[in-house]
């Protein structure tokens, strides 16, 4: 199994955030994990997601959907993209503009709305996402979403996994297949693959352009390189003063050492200020060796 997640450049996120936590059990020991769903991709694009759906309130979704275009969508933008949302599905890839139509149309929201949730995600996106190897070899793997909206998406961040012949997905032979796979196949935008496998030396930030791989940049713990970070800006240029998440998360991981990275270390320093921060709506820590091990769990600091 390998774990992968896309960073805030421009872009496209083909799912839609529209997922809500159903019971917020806040414990005052840990934050509350995200809820859980497989989707089948065996189902049709237009069904696939309505099980998941049926768990929250849909008031509550169509309420979510009304903030986020009404704060992100000029209104002359709404206007027209009304008028050309035909012709503005024919342009969208499919699976994903049959999914959002099927939740659109059980939602009963307008298909342009539904499409202009989807693509005003990545305006505002931050993140922080860490690969690390410990020193007996185990790879681990965690992220921060950062995004605004959070009274809203704290309440609509589930867990998916997705099945397919009723098995969990799994496409690559192998880590080097994956990563190969990531590398190469054309997206609609430019995104950062941060990427952890099961075995030694497996780790890896891919910086794609939509077209091919600008950069690749693998762990290289022999020579000392034990962890990699990576937050919205391409790791050979300086973070910017304004909004340098990655030296506090550099700095944490030192202060760990590899000999004490776990799972619960890498959490502690995605909870490090500001890699964490009033904008942080999860924390994930994965280990693909272990796939029990996962966790996502929702934060809030200005609850603390
Ligand atoms: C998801 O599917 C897997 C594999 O079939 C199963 O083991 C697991 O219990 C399912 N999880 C949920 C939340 O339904
Ligand atoms: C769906 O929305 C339309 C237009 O807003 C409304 O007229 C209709 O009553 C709604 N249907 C249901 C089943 O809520
Ligand atoms: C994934 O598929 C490969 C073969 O393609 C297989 O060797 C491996 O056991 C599978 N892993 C899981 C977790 O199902
Ligand atoms: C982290 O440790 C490395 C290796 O000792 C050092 O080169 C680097 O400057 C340190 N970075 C920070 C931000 O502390
Ligand atoms: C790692 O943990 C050991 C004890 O388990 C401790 O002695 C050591 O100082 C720790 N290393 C760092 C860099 O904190
Ligand atoms: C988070 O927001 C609270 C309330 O607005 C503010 O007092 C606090 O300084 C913020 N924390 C950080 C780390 O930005
Ligand atoms: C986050 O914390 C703020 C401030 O305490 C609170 O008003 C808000 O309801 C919390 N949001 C969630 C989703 O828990």
């Amino acid at each position: 199994m390998r774990t992968v997640d896309r960073e805030a450049r421009p872009g496209l996120l083909p799912l839609l955030l529209l997922l809500l936590l159903a019971e917020a059990g806040l414990s005052a020991a840990s934050p509350p994990a995200a809820p859980r769903f497989n989707v089948s991709l065996d189902a049709a694009p237009e069904l696939r997601w309505l099980p998941v759906l049926r768990h929250y309130d849909l008031d509550l979704v169509r309420a979510a959907m009304a903030q986020v275009i009404g704060d992100r969508v000029p209104k002359w933008v709404h206007v027209l993209i009304g008028k050309v949302v035909l012709e503005l599905e024919r342009f969208l890839p499919q699976p994903f503009t049959g999914e959002i139509r099927g939740m659109c149309d059980f939602l009963n929201v307008s298909l342009a709305d539904c499409l202009l949730v989807n693509l005003a995600y990545e305006s505002s996106a931050f993140c922080t996402s860490i690969v690390a190897q410990d020193s007996r070899g185990h790879i681990y793997h965690g992220r921060n979403l950062d995004y605004p909206f959070g009274n809203v998406l704290r309440k609509l961040t589930v867990d998916v996994q997705f099945l397919k012949n009723g098995q969990t997905l799994n496409e690559s032979e192998n880590f080097e297949a994956a990563v190969g796979k990531l590398a190469k196949t054309p997206l609609i935008a430019d995104v950062y693959y941060i990427v952890g496998g099961t075995s030694p030396q497996e780790g890896v930030v891919i910086t794609r352009n939509r077209d091919g791989p600008a950069d690749i940049w693998p762990l290289d713990p022999l020579n000392g390189a034990w962890f990699r970070v990576e937050t919205n800006y391409d790791h050979w240029k300086p973070a910017p003063k304004r909004d340098d998440r990655r030296t506090p998360a550099i700095k944490a991981l030192n202060a760990t050492g590899q000999a004490n990275l776990s799972l619960e270390a890498l959490f502690q320093v995605l909870s490090v200020v500001p890699v964490y921060n009033n904008l942080t709506i999860f924390t994930t820590v994965m280990s693909a060796g272990s796939p029990d091990k996962y966790i996502s769990r929702i934060r809030n600091l200005s609850r603390k």
